[in-house]
Order: C-alpha cells, then structure tokens, then sequence
C-alpha cells in the first residue's frame, strides 16, 4: 500500500476556530477519504500525530505487565502520545501501609513514557477503590491527615514529570449524590477541595482534574459535577479540568454529549477523555466493528468541535488489555486494535475523524464504459438504531467483462446522511450517492463480488437504497 498524501489540519490548531456547519462539513470531507486499515501505522498516520496535529493528544492506558508484551509496546509507544498507568498510581500499588511507599511499578511506566516522548496523565490520588483496608480503618479525625501525606508525597515524587492528575476519581453516585467512602464520611464534600490545594502545593505545574463515568451526557451525575466544579471554580479552588471516563456501549454515546462537555467548558475547566473504549456484545461482527468505528469518529468529533477538550485516552492499548470482558462478562472488542494488535475499523475512523484522510485521494482509473452484455447485481443489508444505521453493499460483476474501476451509483431514502465509509468513496453525503472504487479494490473481474459500506444518521427511513447503476449500467438487487 503506498502511502498518500495527508491532508493534515494547520499546526495552528484550527478547531478551536471552526463553526459547527465547517466543522460537519470536515468530517464530511474525512469520511470519504478513507485510510485503508492496513496502513495505519505509516510514516505521518498515527493517531497522536493526527491528534497533535489539532492541538490534542491521544493516549492509552497500559500496565506493568504490558511492558513486557512486544506488539503491545510497539503500538502504544508509536501510537500514543499520553500514558495514563492503569493501576500502578493507585493508593494500594503506592502506598500499601501507611508510611510506605512503593514507587517502582509507577517509575517504569514513567520511564517507558520519557523513553518514548509521551507525557503522562496520573492515575489516581483520591479514590474509594483500590484502596488499602488500612486507610478504610482509620478513625475518621485520621483520615485528612492521611490523604494529604499520600497526595502530599506521591504528587512531589513525580513533581515536574507529569502532564495531569485525576486527584479525585468517582465521587459521584449515580443519582448524584456523593459516594460514602472515607474521605466523605471524614471530611464531607470539603475533601475534594482539600485534595486538589494538597496537589496544587506539591506540584503547581501538573493540571488538576476530577474524574468520574456516566457523566458524559445530561444526567443527574453529571449535573452533580458541574455543580461542584461551579462551586470550586467559585471559591478559587485549583482545577484545571474535568475527565470524563467515557466506558460507552456501542450505538450508545449520549447525544447530550457535547452539549455537556460545553456546559463544563464554560465554567472555565478544560474537558478530557480519559477512559474510551466502546464495548459490544461478543463476538464482533463486520457489522458490530462497523458501528463501533461510527461511535469512535463521533466521540473523537465532538472532541474536535468542543473549545477546551483537550484530548482522549482509551483505557488499554488493543482488546486483550482491556478490563470490560472480566467486568461485563459476554462484552469486549472494546478498543481500536483488535487481538493480534491489527487496527480496526474504528482506528480508520478515529484516524480519519483528525483529518487523516487524503486531500487527493489516489487517483482512482476512470471508470470505463461498460461494454454491451456486461451487468451487475447488487446485494446488501441495512442495521438500524433509532437515530443512525450501518450499510453494507456487496457488488457482483455479472458480466463477461473485467471493470478496473467501478463508480456505483444509488439513491438513498429521504433522511438518510452519510458520515462515514469503508472500502469506497462517496459523494455526495444526501440524494443520488456515487460511490468510486479505492485504489485497492478498482478491478472487478468477471464473477467477483465487492463490498463496501457506510455509515449514516436517518430521521425514521431506514430502507435500503434504491435504483442501482454500475458504471451506467442499471443492476438487479437481490
Ligand atoms: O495484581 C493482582 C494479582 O496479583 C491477582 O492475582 C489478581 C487476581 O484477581 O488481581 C490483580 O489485581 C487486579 C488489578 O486490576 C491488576 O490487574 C485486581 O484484581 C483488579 O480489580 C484490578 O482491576 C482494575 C480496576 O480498575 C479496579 O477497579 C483494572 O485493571 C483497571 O483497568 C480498572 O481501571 C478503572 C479506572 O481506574 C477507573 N475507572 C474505571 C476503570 C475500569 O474499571
């Protein structure tokens, strides 16, 4: 595969100037010019590359153990460009009795990230799990005073060396109100301001978040963090930002998503995604991983397009890393590279939701006539959602006559609007949609079959797509 031409976005971070009608038809533009998933990876494609390119970064979750897993390191130390450790930050890997702290397993991610010139998010100071039974024994009148030494010597252990710290993980219950770990029921709310000055004083120059799940759309949670960022932000408290975890369910991100993340930008907070993966029922199918890549390009946009996110990070590098299989047992396929660390459709998406596309995609062979007696049929499936649907199109060459490029030619039901596609280019996104071989797949022998597909958002019309022409020549469906 050659590598093409990228149409990379200005250094001078663009996105914070683009309106949403520029942003929309950017993505539209990135939809079509697909990267083959076989080249992700090539010189100027990766992920962080693309991310920086925007003013964001792209980071992974790894562990201690991951170190050692060759095709994992080979991709998270070129992909990524943030390092987020998965537990080795957490209070029962640092400080496992009181007074002793354990540095080792924290310094080596550390190391692997200097090494590979990744910075790093670090995870976590303050939070009710993994935490050692003997702070959960402390009389209450102990706890404060253990909290800030914690935060106090881990944050001046790595003073000057990270990017980020997510102080105060999960306060929230669901309905909003403040989970009843030991830091609450010692010092009530007041803990989280007191945890974030306690970093502040020990490293003024890491940025300073609360983090938490299920607040990624309009909720009760995620209203009861705004409230409290208000309410710090009001009383001078230092915090740079809000993570917000982003465990979706594949078709499921919020569509009060970006409206949330703007409504905590306002309160003068940077956002981040700090947790992504996207899980579906196992096993993944064409169609699933399809869906998963539409779910992955819309939460990389809605990063793009909202002034003040800062960047993204999944939780582990391919889907043998990733937590949800032993937590939501028959779900998984949760991340961008799959089990042998191969990119997946989502990765493309990903990619090409930064603008790594082509500015000229390869010029694709003008499609020629097709001859008299040639003919084609044309099979597929529709997989709805209530707002959006994955299509897959297979094309057959039921003449005598091999094609070297083909140019399909559909009608789409009123409503329909392409976001994203695979295997094709298509233009344009409403209407009567052609859809041009990629340089890989433009010769179509007599007898052979070729799939593309795409993704698009409907208002109720989720039929197929109607009258068929290859080349100019109308085919049956079946
Ligand atoms: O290290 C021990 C090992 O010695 C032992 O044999 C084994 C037996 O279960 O457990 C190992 O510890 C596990 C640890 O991960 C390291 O692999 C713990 O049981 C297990 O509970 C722990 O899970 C971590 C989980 O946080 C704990 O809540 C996951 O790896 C980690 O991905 C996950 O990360 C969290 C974020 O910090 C916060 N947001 C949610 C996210 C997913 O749960």
């Amino acid at each position: 595969m050659s590598v093409r031409t990228l149409r990379l976005p200005s250094p001078t971070h663009p996105r914070r100037a683009l309106g949403a009608a520029a942003a929309t038809a950017a993505v539209a533009l990135a939809a079509v010019t697909l990267l083959p998933t076989g080249q992700a990876g090539a010189a100027g494609t990766t992920l962080r590359s693309l991310a920086e390119a925007n003013g964001l970064y792209f980071g992974t979750a790894i562990s201690q153990g991951d170190l050692n897993n060759a095709p994992l390191t080979a991709v998270a130390g070129s992909q990524f460009g943030m390092l987020t450790p998965t537990n080795e930050m957490k209070w029962d890997t640092i400080e496992p009795s009181r007074g002793s702290f354990s540095y080792g397993p924290a310094d080596r991610l550390v190391s692997f990230a200097q090494t590979h010139s990744m910075r790093v998010r670090g995870h976590t100071l303050v939070w009710h799990s993994q935490l050692p039974s003997w702070v959960n024994s402390l009389p209450g009148s102990q706890v404060k005073t253990a909290m800030e030494n914690h935060i106090n010597n881990e944050v001046t252990h790595y003073k000057g060396k990270l990017y980020a710290w997510d102080v105060v993980n999960e306060p929230f219950n669901e309905d909003g109100s403040f989970r009843t770990d030991a830091f609450y029921n010692a010092m009530g709310s007041g803990y989280v301001a007191d945890a974030l000055r306690t970093a502040r004083a020990a490293d003024p120059t890491a940025k300073l978040y609360l983090n938490d799940y299920n607040i990624e759309g309009l909720n009760a949670k995620s209203d009861a963090m705004y409230n409290l960022v208000k309410s710090l932000k009001g009383q001078g408290v230092p915090l740079d930002g809000v993570g917000f975890q982003a465990h979706f369910i594949l078709g499921q991100i919020p569509s009060s998503f970006k409206a949330n993340l703007q409504r905590f930008t306002a309160l003068g907070v940077n956002v981040a995604i700090t947790e992504l993966d996207d899980r579906m029922p196992l096993p993944p199918s064409a169609d699933k991983l399809a869906r998963q890549a539409g779910d992955y390009a819309s939460v990389v946009n809605t990063c793009l397009t909202v002034s003040g996110c800062v960047g993204l990070t999944q939780w582990g590098v391919g889907d043998p890393d990733s937590w949800i299989p032993g937590t939501f047992p028959g779900y998984g396929a949760a991340t961008l590279y799959d089990a042998n660390y191969q990119p997946k459709p989502a990765y493309t998406a990903s990619a090409n939701a930064l603008g790594g596309g082509t500015t000229s995609p390869t010029p694709t062979p003008t499609p020629t006539p097709t001859p008299p007696g040639a003919s084609c049929q044309v099979s597929g499936k529709v997989s709805p959602w209530n707002t959006g649907l994955t299509e897959d199109i297979t094309i057959t060459n039921t003449g005598s006559t091999a094609l070297n490029g083909w140019a399909l030619t559909y009608t789409l039901p009123a409503g329909q609007t392409v976001t994203n596609s695979w295997n094709a280019s298509l233009t344009p996104a409403t209407g009567r949609v052609t859809a041009t071989n990629l340089s890989y797949n433009a010769t179509l022998a007599p007898g052979a079959a070729t799939s593309f597909g795409f993704q698009a958002t409907h208002t109720g019309d989720t039929a197929f797509p109607t009258s068929f022409s290859l080349n100019g020549t109308a085919c049956t469906t079946s």
